[in-house]
């Protein structure tokens, strides 16, 4: 399937005006996306757990202007409040999307956003951020042209995500979601992320995730200048190679639950993901001194107490704790005791694999 999927068909109704509110979770990855080509298309496939608590809630009001030009008209707030310097991002959002959403230039958007979880935490909204604003334009695409269905509107969303932010594409739908072509996995596409369609034992389900928040500040390098730096990396093939080959062993892992092997990919992921950074030319770093010391104490807890944690990093030093449910008691007496020490200000947020965003209704806003 190609990107024409997705170009619109002649809208048959008028809509003038109207508002939609969607909220889509944050997600985190199990095998990473890192490396990209043009467009937003990953160089690897990469798997993620859905989140639940860690969601952005996008409302979208938007309004039929006549006689306009050929420019975009929209306003973006946060917390209610203008946020001009978030324009810019929005306004490079519509520029790519709008070749599959026309209806953009016709109408005034007032987007008004706020996030679950504490601003400046350290944990990236644009996942869901970008998810949850692709949903609502799809909500109207939806309301000019009632045929849509369901697969493909999330469908669609997925891959209208993916130009704002590749990671956001995995925000829709849950609780395991692969983004990128691989050669076992049918329907899978580099152009927008699908349900993992294979079976999953029962002890990941309600997986949990509590996020140790290790340094709130801001990133030193983005995730688009780390991806860039992929090009030409020497190790580049070698990694992506890698990514594929932890998928396919990944369906045994999930399928039987063996989560002695599941510790070791999901590790693996993570430390590689790091590894590639302070192996790019220019080298950088992202871990802080206090994420080596939670993974210590993380192997040292997992080799002494019978439970089945692990952790995995995203693009920053925050550490992801992740365990099954029945393990929820001692893992988290084990985070208070000895890990909150190593969060900024005791710092962390509990979460677990969620099922995708939702349409909040009017009465819910
Ligand atoms: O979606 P981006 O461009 O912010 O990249 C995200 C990359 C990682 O979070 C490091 C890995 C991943 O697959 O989510």
């Amino acid at each position: 399937m190609t990107h024409t999927e997705f170009l619109p068909s002649k809208y048959n109704r008028i809509v003038t005006e109207g508002k939609v509110t969607f909220k889509a979770p944050s997600n985190i990855a199990l095998v990473k996306y890192w490396g990209k080509k043009e467009d937003q298309i990953p160089a690897n496939p990469s798997l993620s757990f859905t989140l639940d608590a860690c969601a952005t809630t996008t409302s979208i009001s938007y309004a039929i202007v006549k006689g306009k030009g050929s420019g975009f008209s929209f306003e973006f707030l946060f917390d209610g409040k203008p946020k001009p310097d978030f324009e810019p991002k929005i306004l490079t959002f519509f520029k790519r999307i709008v070749y599959y959403l026309p209806f953009l230039r016709e109408y005034h958007f007032t987007i008004d956003t706020s996030n679950s979880f504490p601003h400046s935490s350290g944990i990236a909204s644009s996942a869901s951020g970008m998810a949850a604003l692709a949903l609502g334009l799809m909500h109207l695409e939806k309301e000019l042209d009632p045929k849509i269905t369901q697969e493909f509107f999330f469908r669609k969303a997925s891959f209208l995500a993916r130009l704002g932010s590749g990671s956001a594409c995995r925000s829709i739908e849950g609780d395991l979601m692969l983004w990128g072509g691989h050669k076992d996995i049918p329907g899978s596409s580099d152009l927008y992320a699908i349900k993992y369609p294979f079976e999953v034992h029962d002890v990941f389900h309600g997986y949990h995730d509590t996020i140790l928040l290790v340094d709130k500040g801001q990133k030193q390098v983005s995730s688009t200048v780390g991806h860039d730096l992929m090009h030409g990396h020497p190790f580049a093939e070698q990694r992506f190679a890698q990514a594929h080959e932890h998928i396919s062993k990944l369906r045994g892992v999930l399928a039987t639950g063996d989560l002695k092997e599941f510790i070791s990919i999901v590790e693996s992921e993570a430390l590689t993901l790091h590894a590639m950074m302070m192996t790019s030319r220019p080298y950088f770093i992202l871990m802080k001194p206090n994420t080596l010391k939670i993974i210590e104490k993380i192997w040292a807890f997992r080799a002494t107490s019978n439970t089945h944690l692990c952790f995995t990093l995203d693009a920053g030093a925050n550490v992801h704790v992740l365990y099954p449910k029945d393990e929820k008691e001692k893992v988290n007496q084990f985070i208070k005791d000895e890990l909150v020490a190593y969060c900024e200000n005791g710092q962390y947020i509990c979460d677990r694999i969620g099922f995708g965003a939702k349409r909040v209704l009017p009465a819910q806003v």
